[in-house]
């Protein structure tokens, strides 16, 4: 709707932006740096304000939200915000009962089974997530210069919770749905890529700047299943974002045999993890930006040796379009965030 579209004025910098100007293949004046999962769980500050305070129930309080996304911008200095929430929310706003149990992660109490199961989960509307636009313009306002990121789930790794009724290490009741009931899936990830298409388009609405897709389990699949049976909806969710013009990050683990299927579903910039050389994934992007791929066990490391490998992590990254630095996956919860706030500060002072 026109009220939707309503954007209050970006920042005057926000455009010419480091991260943006990566992921638009644009000469940057240091390499762009955020981190997946940086907002979150190894922060003290973080615990600080979730105690006591349920994970979903956290991704509703828009000032939460606000808070906890601008923790790691503050701390840090990184070059981009990563909306914080996480990838179940738009399931759970269109009332499929789930439930992010501690230590577990997301629970779907009725496992999607049959086309019945999948037509009874409504589209995603605006409507259905007030406190996302609410967040969303708040941390913009907030954040002025530096991106924000929105975010959603790709239709594979979310298709495994609901399939699976959990987290899945072999993804095999969801698979055997892709390959024994071509109907019921084809059904399942359309009414998904469409939550995440109109998740996505809400963000940015809001005045989110940047996306990135997380199919973080996309790893599981052969190129031809990937491409046949994943690709079409994931390049939906990509293709809706593309319509507002905001540069799009396709980010999966163990796709090392994947990364060209996953460049051509429509993403803007690659997320590579830290099994793939990056050196080895920037000629399988073709004219694309590339982000990543430090792995998340080397915060752990002396500090020259995390920085060394950093270092190659840019040179590297020079021979692509454009280099997002990130790590290869999440941080990990017991990283030390002194640890990253060196490393950030090496990545930002590295000579280009
Ligand atoms: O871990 C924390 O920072 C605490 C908050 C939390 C998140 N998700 C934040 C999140 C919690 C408890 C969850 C539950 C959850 N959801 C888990 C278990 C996490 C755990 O370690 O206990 C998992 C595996 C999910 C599913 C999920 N969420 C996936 C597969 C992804 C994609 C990213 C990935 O790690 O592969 C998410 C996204 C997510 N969850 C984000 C955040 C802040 C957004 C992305 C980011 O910050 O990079």
């Amino acid at each position: 709707t026109c009220e939707d579209s309503v954007v209050s004025s970006p920042h005057p910098d926000l455009h010419d932006s480091a991260l943006l100007r990566a992921a638009r293949g644009e000469a940057v004046p240091h390499t762009p740096v955020w981190y997946m999962r940086q907002a979150g769980r190894s922060l003290p500050e973080y615990l600080r304000v979730r105690e006591g305070v349920a994970m979903l129930d956290a991704c509703m309080d828009p000032g939460l939200v606000t808070e906890i996304t601008l923790q790691p911008v503050r701390r840090y200095g990184v070059d981009a915000a990563i909306f914080f929430s996480d990838i179940v929310l738009p399931l759970k706003a269109v009332g499929v009962d789930l439930d992010i149990k501690p230590g577990v992660g997301p629970v779907v109490a009725q496992p999607v089974r049959t086309l019945e199961d999948v037509a009874a989960i409504p589209d995603l509307e605006a409507g259905h997530v007030p406190y996302i636009t609410e967040a969303v313009r708040s941390l913009v306002g907030e954040l002025g210069a530096t991106p924000l990121i929105g975010f959603a789930g790709a239709p594979f790794t979310v298709a495994s919770y609901l399939v699976e009724g959990g987290p899945s290490k072999e993804h095999a009741k969801t698979k055997a749905m892709m390959f024994g009931a071509p109907d019921v899936w084809d059904a399942l990830m359309r009414k998904i890529a469409g939550i995440a298409a109109a998740y996505l388009q809400v963000q940015v609405r809001a005045g989110a700047s940047a996306v990135q897709l997380f199919d973080s389990w996309a790893g599981a699949l052969t190129p031809d299943d990937y491409r046949d049976q994943v690709m079409p909806h994931s390049a939906r969710v990509l293709a809706a974002a593309g319509e507002l013009g905001v540069p799009r990050i396709h980010f999966g683990v163990g796709t090392s045999n994947l990364l060209p299927l996953m460049a051509e579903a429509g993403a803007d910039v690659v997320g590579v993890d830290w099994r793939t050389p990056l050196a080895a994934a920037v000629p399988q992007v073709g004219e694309r930006s590339v982000q990543g791929n430090l792995d998340p066990t080397l915060v752990f490391a002396p500090t020259e040796v995390m920085t060394r490998r950093a270092g190659a992590i840019i040179e590297a990254g020079k021979a692509a379009r454009g280099h997002i630095f990130n790590l290869g996956h999440g941080v990990i919860p017991s990283t030390d965030p002194d640890q990253l706030a060196r490393l950030t500060e090496f990545v930002q002072s590295y000579p280009r």
